[in-house]
């Protein structure tokens, strides 16, 4: 099966939501938000999440999907395979943040993320950022691993968040932007 990595579109809001809570449900020590919190969440959040991410240049979210000529077909739906969210901080609004990264055990392994975080972090040149930070939790080795893969270094020491429903700890990791390749596109 070819996959791609699509970007959101406003009608989407149902497929987030079940992305979402796949991944809340199948890796809960990899995310800040809690599966509780995140299925209590409104159908209006997750509508105005994916009409906000479809577009324009300060919110985006990708999504996995089969890559069908066809067009997407609600009958051969393969169910939650991976997404990734990408927005402006608004205290560094120079840059893109990178969050919620996830892909579905059965399909690791396979280049799938590799794909989500390409589109991720292309999106966020053309969006004219200088670079993408993210925050991990550093015994998160397959996500380390792939973010030092694609280039991101440490940008500094592990920091609990104290707004962390279980406490956990990050560090942050950062990709800086090429110019000259935000001039090519
Ligand atoms: C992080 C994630 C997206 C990576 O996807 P993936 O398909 O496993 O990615 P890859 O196959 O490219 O593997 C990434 C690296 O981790 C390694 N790896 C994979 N599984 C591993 C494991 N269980 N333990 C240690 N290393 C592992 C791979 O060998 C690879 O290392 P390499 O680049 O040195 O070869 C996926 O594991 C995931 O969704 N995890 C749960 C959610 C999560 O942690 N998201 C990140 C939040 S910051």
């Amino acid at each position: 099966m070819i996959i791609r990595a699509r970007r959101i579109n406003p009608d989407d809001a149902e497929r987030l939501r079940a992305v979402r809570l796949a991944a809340l449900a199948d890796a809960p020590m990899s995310f800040w938000q809690t599966l509780a919190g995140e299925s209590a969440r409104p159908s209006a959040d997750w509508r105005a999440h994916a009409l906000r991410n479809s577009a324009g240049d300060t919110h985006a979210t990708f999504l996995l999907e089969r890559d069908d000529p066809a067009g997407y077909d609600p009958e051969r739906d393969d169910g939650p395979m991976g997404m990734v969210d990408v927005y402006q901080p608004s205290l560094a609004p120079e840059f893109r943040e990178l969050a919620a990264l996830w892909v579905a055990p059965a399909i690791r392994g396979t280049g799938a993320a590799d794909t989500l975080l390409d589109t991720a972090v292309g999106w966020a040149r053309t969006a004219g950022a200088i670079g993408v930070r993210l925050w991990v939790v550093p015994t998160n080795t397959a996500a380390v691993r792939i973010y030092t893969r694609h280039g991101f270094t440490l940008a500094g020491g592990p920091e609990p968040d104290m707004d962390d429903p279980a406490g956990k700890v990050y560090v942050p990791m950062l990709l800086m932007l090429d110019s000259d390749e935000s001039a090519r596109g």
